[in-house]
């Protein structure tokens, strides 16, 4: 879908800020551009819808060489949000979102209804914040906006510039989550860029980390956190990269262990040694008990059960379910379908959490040679 081939952009005090780049970002995927501070990702990213043109090299949309295309043109098929959200302060949050259909001729009402919607996908309620200014809303509530005007056009790429990066770690947690299932309904092709390979990590499909101007590794967020191309890749992922596969590894049903089971409705067993998971009658999920109270008391096991406060849907990822072990204090945490209130599957212990984790990496380190990047082979990589 989008396509860098030997791209070079020479400024004029002849600064190179990008050295013969080439990459391939196929339709849908998400790629995420990570590198310090300096490194070329801005000028990357503006090269694409043309507010900065290559010195050498050529780039493709969609099959075909962007410097033919009129600007104004390609833009339409492009979303930008850029580094610093950039708002217009003196127009209304619904204003703001439905800006570039405005721009391209769409009726006004029609514009605000969708820019509307839009803003509903990105977590605004329209009719709160649809009148404010930017300056009565949060950081997040403003990187949201930013979000949702980019979107506004429908187009099939969208270009992000740090859309994330001027709030606190928490909130931005919470704002790469929602794109993560705003992205799995819209399915745009998408160039990220951040400096936090935490960030490149849990959002990209691929991670292009960059060293200076050019890239260093192009692959799969797992394969770059066990296989580091390169000494500089290496060490930008950080010694603690086996914490940072945490959150690439998904639990897995394998992974479980399968303890005591009882159902609501039978009567207090005797034999549990200290704990079982207790399912309601269609095998869900509904809590614990522990064998003490089994033994003591008295009728069935539903006035005993106690709720369930540590659980997951399998696919969660293991860091999730570290957390939330720590959180509530667990030796255990639930695992269930995917669904809200699913089927019991087993439960994940931190033995069963480190034995998985292990694999993981092992995994990796075999399927995964540590190769120098060639221009042709990281073009001829296909999505995940
Ligand atoms: N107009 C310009 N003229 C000269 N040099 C420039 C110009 N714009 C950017 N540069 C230089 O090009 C290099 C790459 O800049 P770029 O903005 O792409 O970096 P970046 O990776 O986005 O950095 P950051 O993470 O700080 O946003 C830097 O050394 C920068 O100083
Ligand atoms: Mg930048």
């Amino acid at each position: 879908m989008i396509r860098f081939e030997h791209v070079t952009k020479r400024y004029a005090d002849g600064t190179i800020a990008v050295d013969d780049l080439s990459f391939e970002v196929a339709e849908g995927e998400l790629v995420t551009l990570v590198g310090p501070s300096g490194c070329g990702k801005t000028t990357t990213m503006k090269m694409v819808n043309r507010l900065i043109e290559p010195t050498g090299g050529r780039i493709f949309l969609d099959g075909e060489d962007i410097s033919t295309v009129d600007p104004v043109q390609l833009r339409r098929r492009i979303g930008y949000v850029i580094q610093q959200v950039g708002l217009f302060p003196h127009k209304t949050v619904l204003e703001n979102t439905a800006t570039v259909p405005h721009l391209l001729g769409v009726k006004k009402s029609v514009a605000q209804q969708r820019a509307a919607e839009l803003l509903d996908l990105v977590g605004l309620d329209p009719k709160t914040y649809g009148s404010r200014y930017p300056e009565q809303l949060s950081g997040g509530q403003r990187q949201r906006v930013g979000v949702a005007r980019a979107l506004a056009a429908d187009p099939p790429v969208l270009l992000m510039d740090e859309p994330f990066g001027a709030v606190d770690p928490v909130v931005r947690e919470r704002l790469q989550n929602e794109f993560l299932r705003l992205q799995s309904q819209v399915r745009k092709t998408v160039l990220f860029v951040t400096h936090d390979i935490e960030e490149a990590v849990r959002l990209g499909d691929r991670i292009a980390v960059y060293g200076q101007g050019a890239i260093e590794q192009f692959d799969a967020p797992a394969a770059v956190l066990g296989a580091p191309a390169t000494d500089y890749v290496a060490d930008f992922v950080g010694a603690d990269r086996g914490l940072k596969r945490l959150s690439v590894t998904p639990i897995e049903e394998s992974d479980l262990d399968q303890p005591p089971v009882v159902h609501l409705d039978d009567p207090l067993p005797a034999d549990i040694a200290r704990w079982a998971v207790v399912l309601d009658g269609d095998d869900n999920l509904h809590g614990w008990i522990s064998g003490e109270q089994a033994r003591l008391g008295k009728g069935t096991v539903r006035e005993h059960a106690r709720r369930m406060e540590a659980w997951l849907p399998v696919g969660a990822s293991l860091k999730q379910a570290f957390a939330t072990m720590l959180q509530h204090d667990a030796g255990w945490i639930a695992v269930i379908d995917r669904e809200e209130r699913g089927r019991f599957l087993g439960v994940l212990t931190p033995a069963r959490l480190h034995e998985a984790l292990r694999r993981s990496i092992d995994a990796d380190a075999q399927a995964v040679p540590r190769t120098e990047v060639k221009v042709e082979s990281v073009a001829s990589v296909g999505p995940r």
